[in-house]
């Protein structure tokens, strides 16, 4: 924990009344999009847009295939908002800045949150190309205390203690299942455990190994530190993981995985994934 970057209610409170002031969309349901799934923004009716950099206690995104900029707008007549590009505990962010999005998000009125990231598989059935609905996730970097809530805990924004089950809301994950049904594209729709990483390496072998029999399918360098941080302040959470290559299992396997290849799959798959969301957008029920 760096006690440095502790940030505090009014922080927050400054993002978000900020953005008040930048737009007339008041959104209910905020989207986190992943490595190369930023399109999912470009759907949004009315935008508008604001980059990281004009936001007054923004953090900057420095990955290649992330835009670095917040779009409001409206899909499918509910008002959203969406980031385009993300934050990772490997560009040497603290978690507390990786998350401050959605604690923003929260005091802008946000009651929803639907990430999406590009991930690998250890599920020996997954295809390239496929998408899984999140049921789990295991948080590796929060086990070894490398945690988001570390720290004084802030009573505004959740308990101490949170608890982590039922994390991933079960309503929008059948939801999700039978729009995919609808949409005939169950073959390429799985649901599973995702497995936060530190990263940036890929894993070595040993290390996929060990997460294969640990009962991870998806593996991933994102997403569990701002689900840990939306469930605290009692959003509702759901979540997909492209998936963008085979996780490298054996010692006779010659490929490995590189980034181009990742952002490659992602726009292949881009199109059905942006479906997906925006049709369950329409479908949800908002207070
Ligand atoms: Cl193979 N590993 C990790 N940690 N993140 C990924 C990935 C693999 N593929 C896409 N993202």
């Amino acid at each position: 924990m760096h006690r440095k970057d502790q940030i505090c209610h009014d922080d927050y409170q400054k993002t978000a009344s900020w953005l008040l002031s930048q737009t007339q969309h008041r959104p209910k349901v905020a989207i986190i999009c992943g490595s190369g799934l930023g399109m999912l923004a470009d759907a949004l009716k009315c935008q508008d847009s604001v980059p990281y950099s004009d936001i007054p206690g923004f953090p900057q995104s420095t990955v290649q295939g992330h835009a670095g900029r917040l779009v409001f707008g409206e899909l499918k007549g509910k008002t959203c908002v969406c980031m385009q590009g993300r934050f990772h505990m490997y560009e040497g962010h603290s978690l507390c800045k990786t998350t401050f999005p959605v604690r923003v998000f929260k005091l802008l009125g946000v009651e929803t949150l639907i990430v999406t990231n590009a991930a690998g598989s250890l599920a020996d059935s997954y295809q390239v190309g496929d998408i899984m609905i999140i049921k789990d996730h295991i948080n590796f970097p929060g086990l070894a205390g490398l945690n988001p809530l570390s720290g004084p805990n802030d009573d505004k924004f959740g308990p101490r203690f949170p608890p982590m089950s039922g994390v991933y809301d079960k309503n929008l994950r059948k939801i999700a299942f039978d729009l995919c049904k609808s949409m005939d594209v169950s073959q390429f729709v799985q649901e599973g455990v995702y497995c936060m990483v530190g990263g940036p390496n890929f894993e070595t072998i040993a290390e996929a190994r060990l997460l294969h029999r640990l009962g991870v399918d998806a593996v991933g360098m994102s997403t569990a530190p701002e689900v840990v941080v939306a469930t605290q302040c009692g959003m509702r959470v759901f979540g997909l993981s492209l998936i963008t290559n085979k996780v490298v299992k054996s010692y006779d396997d010659t490929e490995s995985v590189n980034h181009e290849a990742v952002l490659e799959v992602s726009k292949l798959r881009s199109q059905m994934l942006q479906t997906l969301v925006t049709e369950l957008v329409s479908r949800m029920y908002i207070n």
